[in-house]
């Protein structure tokens, strides 16, 4: 497309969105009576205006039920408790592409992390290593490390492999180098780790391929999908990925803190991988029975751990419904345009470094800017002029415009705002 720097040009390609009535959807956070241009949906997703109806009729069956609103089938309760992350699944599963059994909503994401490393981390004595991506986000380190150190006789040093990215100064990895430093340590590696989309620099890392070398030397892959699920389309089950895991509050507009999801591949749904187990992943048939032997729920399901937080996943799923109705094709084709825009104003600003890839398939909605001089003020100006991106140490903004609330206007206007910045400097 050709890009035009001006007001009309952005305002007519928000007239022509097929998406734009979404935005109306969720609550944009004002200041002084203005709506804020707020491009922090890879940090905290905003909410959706059905979040507070949705939190109400769980709060109304447990005020006129209590207990019963777990089994009660009448409409009193709108879904019973006892299997309302059932009722998540189908736009879950879209959004990961999975079949239903292998997702599951529950918990939070690092300790999703450690529950699935817990059944795929198994090292033996030959192959005991783990590959996973240098500068990863410090959760998932902290997680491996950690794993590492629960061993006898293993040192997170000697264990973990971290692909760098190239001295080039972009800060990228290339997937040729993931690939091939699977094969070089093919022997001893017992799990690979590592996000499909990086937080700092953007760079969407090609799963398909990744995991199809792993299965090829028939090592385990997971993917921390935090900053992927709900950007891009993902196919899990097609690319053969073993298991991953991922947040709700970014992309997927779940609330702060907001419930986790998991997935396993169906060819691991055989009830043998070993796990940290708890009675709500116990079969939902003999649960109550309450006696001793754990015995898996099939599927995802299985990893459930503890009773699910019912208000949570009553925010996460009203979230997702308009999501899977907006639909993630739609979404990811309005995300590239978003995208683009903002780069191409970008890149007429000398000032200005773009990190993430300038290749599509290599990036979701974020952009990650490199400002080497006073970065932090000019991320401060920002705010001021009500743009809300994020700040990452040393010299890092992120800017993050989602297709569901994000017009082409915000995108021009933080164009405006860099101009008078740099001008007045
Ligand atoms: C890539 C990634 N992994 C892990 C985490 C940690 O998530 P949580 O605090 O929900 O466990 C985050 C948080 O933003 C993240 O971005």
């Amino acid at each position: 497309m050709i890009y035009k720097n001006t007001l009309d040009f952005a305002r007519q390609l928000d007239q022509t969105d097929p998406l734009r009535s979404y935005r109306d959807r969720f609550h944009i956070p004002q200041r002084n009576g203005q709506a804020l241009i707020y491009l922090c949906g890879n940090s905290l997703g905003l909410q959706p205006k059905t979040a507070r109806s949705a939190l109400d009729q769980e709060l109304t069956t447990w005020q006129n039920l209590g207990v019963e609103g777990w089994f009660d089938q009448t409409e009193a309760a709108e879904q019973p408790w006892l299997r309302y992350h059932e009722t998540c699944k189908a736009a879950l599963a879209q959004l990961v592409g999975a079949q239903p059994s292998e997702v599951c909503p529950m918990n939070a994401l690092t300790v999703n992390i450690h529950l699935l490393l817990a059944s795929f981390y198994r090292p033996t004595a030959q192959k005991y290593k783990i590959l996973t991506i240098k500068g990863d986000f410090p959760s998932d380190q902290y997680a491996l490390e950690t794993h590492v150190k629960q061993h006898r006789g293993l040192a997170p040093a000697d264990t973990i492999i971290d692909v760098a990215p190239r001295p080039d100064g972009t800060g990228l990895i290339h997937t040729t180098d993931i690939q091939a430093a699977i094969a070089e340590h093919a022997d001893s590696l017992a799990v690979i780790w590592m996000s499909g989309l990086n937080y700092y620099t953007g760079q969407v890392y090609n799963m398909a391929a990744i995991a199809e070398t792993a299965r090829k030397h028939c090592v385990p892959i997971g993917f921390d999908l935090a900053h992927a699920i709900g950007n891009i389309p993902l196919r899990l089950h097609d690319w053969g990925v073993d298991f991953a895991t991922w947040c709700s509050y970014k992309y997927l507009n779940g609330g702060p803190g907001a419930v986790s999801g998991v997935f396993v591949h169906e060819k691991h749904h055989d009830q043998s991988l070993p796990r940290l187990a708890g009675w709500w992943g116990y079969r939902e048939d003999k649960r109550f029975e309450m006696t001793s032997g754990f015995l898996p729920a099939p599927g995802a399901d299985g990893w459930q751990v503890s009773t699910p937080n019912i208000l949570a996943l009553s925010l996460h799923r009203a979230a997702i419904a308009i999501m899977a109705e907006a639909g993630i094709v739609a979404l990811r084709q309005k995300s590239e345009h978003l995208t683009g825009y903002l780069e191409w104003i970008l890149n007429q600003l000398e000032e200005v470094l773009i990190l993430t890839p300038d290749d599509p398939n290599q990036r979701g909605c974020q952009l990650s800017l490199l400002v080497r001089k006073n970065g932090k003020g000019l991320f401060n100006y920002l705010t001021g002029q009500g743009i809300i991106g994020d700040w990452r140490e040393p010299d890092c903004i992120r800017l993050a415009p989602t297709p569901l609330y994000n017009t082409f206007e915000d995108i021009w206007r933080v164009g405006e705002a860099l101009k008078a910045y740099y001008a007045s400097l």
